[in-house]
């Protein structure tokens, strides 16, 4: 594992699956930023306990980013949506805005953007899709990051458990066809690793546990995967 060459931030980092990367951003000696709408104020005061940094941000008007993001070296976005069909909470602000807001306040030299996403993206018919089009936009939220040319993990997790992480066996699949289940903390070390593996710069893929055992390593997983189609600009 290697620390980065500035701080890293986590958008999310006071949500469950955010507090474990940023708990793993510290094991490795990272420096840690923690952007969220209510870490700064009492909600933070653990992570602060810890020695991260949090930053007052509400990315569905990207307010606070620019502190929050200003000489980064990597940003992990692990928003959670609103769900409701207009106004404020809709899909539409958290899921693509907000993206759009991150990457607008990225330094030039950004050494990795890890979005967290989600499968059934590409499944327009599924039911998630009646709240507020949520996963069209979070597919067009995926494409803002992958059209951007900041090298980018895309991590498309399935349904989050609250398992301890490194327990079970890891699938990554592309292609969104699947389904199944993934502990927060299985999610949490795709992040991780993201961060610091070569061969996970420039993919998109979905996330599961399965049977066996955890990985020994995560490099040989993400080796395997197929990468997305350089965009035409
Ligand atoms: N639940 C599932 O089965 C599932 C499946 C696939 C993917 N996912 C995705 O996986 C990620 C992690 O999920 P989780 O359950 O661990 O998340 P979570 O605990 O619900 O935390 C999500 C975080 O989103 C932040 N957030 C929401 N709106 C924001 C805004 N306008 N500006 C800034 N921050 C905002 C919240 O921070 P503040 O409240 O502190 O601002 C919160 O800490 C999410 O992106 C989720 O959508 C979930």
């Amino acid at each position: 594992m290697t620390t980065l060459a500035g701080p890293v931030a986590v958008i999310g980092g006071a949500g469950r699956t955010g507090r474990i990367v940023v708990d793993g951003l510290l094991d490795r000696g990272d420096t840690v930023r923690v952007a969220s709408r209510r870490a700064a104020t009492g909600n933070g005061a653990d992570l602060r306990g810890n020695g991260v940094s949090t930053f007052y941000a509400d990315v569905r008007d990207g307010r606070g980013l620019d502190e929050a993001l200003d000489g980064v070296a990597a940003v992990l976005y692990l928003v959670e949506p609103g769900t409701a069909n207009s106004g404020p909470d809709r899909p539409e602000t958290t899921l693509y805005q907000g993206v759009r807001h991150a990457l607008d306040n990225c330094p030039t030299d950004l050494a990795r953007f890890v979005l967290v996403s989600s499968i059934y993206v590409t499944r327009p018919e599924h039911q998630f899709n009646e709240w507020g089009h949520l996963l069209d936009w979070r597919l067009r939220g995926e494409g803002l990051v992958r059209d951007s040319g900041v090298p980018y993990t895309v991590i498309r997790p399935s349904w989050l458990t609250d398992d301890r992480g490194g327990r079970h066996g890891i699938r990554f699949e592309q292609g969104d066809t699947g389904d199944g289940e993934v502990a927060r903390a299985d999610v949490a070390t795709a992040c991780l690793r993201a961060l610091d593996t070569e061969a996970a710069a420039g993919v998109t893929f979905e996330l599961f546990n399965s049977t066996g055992r955890p990985p020994a390593s995560w490099e040989p997983l993400f080796a395997a995967l197929a990468k997305d189609p350089v965009p035409a600009h």
